[in-house]
């Protein structure tokens, strides 16, 4: 399935290797300093490796003109692997909770939207034209860690800011699926794992059951 979505890679950003380590070094430092602030909202010590930001541009990736939401975008590192990818940056969506983070997304994706909030509640917070617009959502907050219903609340807001077809990406360093599928009525597929991350992180897709409504109640509760 994940295939026939994809497309070749279009634009090499970054690729001088001077420019490279400028950016990967402000990254880290940036990265750091807001760990330090918040570090079990910041979750990971380091922003996503390369590898993991390829898998997931790879899975996320069909066109130039997908929409792409991105929550907890941190430091841009899987933002950047998206446009190298080929999607145009002015499709993206880009939500984050850490003021500083924000800034400096929006000072390196001009073209990007990016949103200072909480993305465990993205259909309450994305600009109404792009409901039901949306291809994927990738998810780098750390979900596994939500109670059961909020996950229920956070696929249902997701998917109801999706097209039908619309898939959710959630990258994790759990062995085991991040979201519980059969209590959230999803389906979920392993999707690859980065192993040059540290530590190694799998990449997990989900799509709703069929009849299961998730994302009705978001966007049921939205229109009264
Ligand atoms: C594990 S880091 C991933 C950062 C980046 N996507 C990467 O791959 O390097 C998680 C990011 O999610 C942000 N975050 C955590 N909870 C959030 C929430 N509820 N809403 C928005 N952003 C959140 C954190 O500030 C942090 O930037």
């Amino acid at each position: 399935m994940q295939s026939s979505r994809r497309c070749e890679p279009r634009l090499s950003l970054h690729s001088s290797g001077g420019h490279v380590m400028t950016s990967q070094t402000t990254e880290i430092g940036l990265f750091l300093r807001r760990w330090l602030a918040h570090p079990l909202r910041v979750g990971a010590i380091m922003p996503s490796s390369r590898a993991l930001a390829r898998l997931v541009a790879r899975n996320a990736v069909t066109s130039p003109d997908d929409t792409v939401v991105e929550l907890g975008a941190g430091t841009g590192t899987v933002t950047r692997a998206l446009v190298e990818a080929g999607l145009d940056e002015g499709r993206l969506v880009l939500i984050e909770l850490d003021r500083d983070l924000v800034a400096y997304l929006r000072r390196r994706f001009p073209s990007a939207t990016v949103i200072e909030g909480d993305a465990s509640r993205p259909y309450d917070i994305l600009p109404r034209d792009s409901i039901g617009k949306v291809d994927t959502v990738i998810s780098g907050i750390p979900a596994l860690q939500f109670p059961l219903e909020k996950q229920r609340q956070f696929i249902g807001q997701c998917f109801a800011a999706m097209r039908a077809d619309g898939q959710l990406l959630q990258y994790t360093y759990s062995l085991a699926s991040p979201l519980p599928t059969a209590p959230l009525k999803l389906s979920g597929k392993r999707l690859g794992l980065a192993f040059a991350n540290v530590p190694p992180a799998h990449l997990w897709g989900y799509t709703p059951l069929e009849g299961s409504g998730i994302g009705e109640a978001a966007a049921g509760e939205a229109a009264e």
